[in-house]
């Protein structure tokens, strides 16, 4: 596909998602975000880029939950709402690839690299940023209301979405566990908590204020679509 048609088709996927979030919703964002948030607005507290990555990964965790389920009710020839499959994509497209991983690209493995710190763990990294983007232009290519009446289109999705679970849980994972940890030996206190300011700007001026509180609500609505909502619900039953 040329550039053009490229970005038309991601022009229309958008507009979709918008379109397909605000049919469900049906409620403003800032009423979800308050749904998900405490109610009193606390002092500002500056958010460090650990914190604030760690918490873009927990947002990860939740479309990967998503992706779990699409697999279940593909597998059980239930039905899966292409909306919000679509969005789920399309969140980890911008939230995710575009941003998220941007961050990791541009300000922590160079910095590795260039203190010759982790440079193995980067390099896997990084690797899989690449594997995922094309695995994600495939869920989105496949995600469609028409594309999923086809049994073999449905067998190809349900592939490419266990093939990025199977990749992302352990790459956040490793990136929670040994790559920010080590970032405290490689940043002065002062540089890292710039790096923290940096990371908030950037995520003011793309998704603007409360970005991630939005990101957050948007994902509790897909997860209401696919049923995966109420936590209480994963409890188990168990005497004693
Ligand atoms: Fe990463
Ligand atoms: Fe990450």
């Amino acid at each position: 596909m040329d550039s053009v048609g490229a970005s038309r088709r991601e022009f229309i996927l958008k507009t979709g998602l918008l379109a397909a979030l605000s049919a469900t919703v049906g409620m403003p964002v800032a009423a979800w975000a308050a749904e998900e948030t405490p109610k009193a607005k606390a002092p500002e507290i500056e958010v460090l880029p650990a914190e604030d990555l760690m918490r873009e990964h927990g947002v990860l965790r939740r479309v990967l939950l998503i992706y779990g389920e699409a697999v279940r009710r593909i597998e059980a020839r239930e039905e899966v709402p292409p909306d919000g499959l679509t969005a789920a994509a399309w969140m980890i497209r911008s939230f995710v690839e575009d941003y998220h991983e941007k961050l990791e690209e541009e300000y922590l493995f160079p910095r590795f690299c260039k203190a010759e710190v982790l440079t193995d763990l980067v390099e896997v990294l990084s690797r899989q940023h690449k594997a995922g983007r094309r695995v994600t232009g495939l869920v989105l290519e496949l995600a469609t209301p028409g594309a999923l009446k086809d049994a073999g289109n449905r067998r190809r999705l349900a592939d490419a979405l266990r093939m990025f679970i199977r990749m992302y849980a352990p790459h956040a994972a490793r990136e929670d566990t040994v790559l920010f940890p080590a970032m405290h030996r490689l940043w002065t206190p002062g540089e890292y908590r710039e790096m923290g300011e940096v990371f908030e700007k950037r995520e003011r001026e793309l998704f603007g204020e409360d970005g991630f509180e939005k990101w957050v609500a948007q994902v509790a609505e897909i997860e209401k679509q696919f049923g995966i909502y109420e936590l209480a619900q994963f409890t188990p039953e168990i005497a004693g």
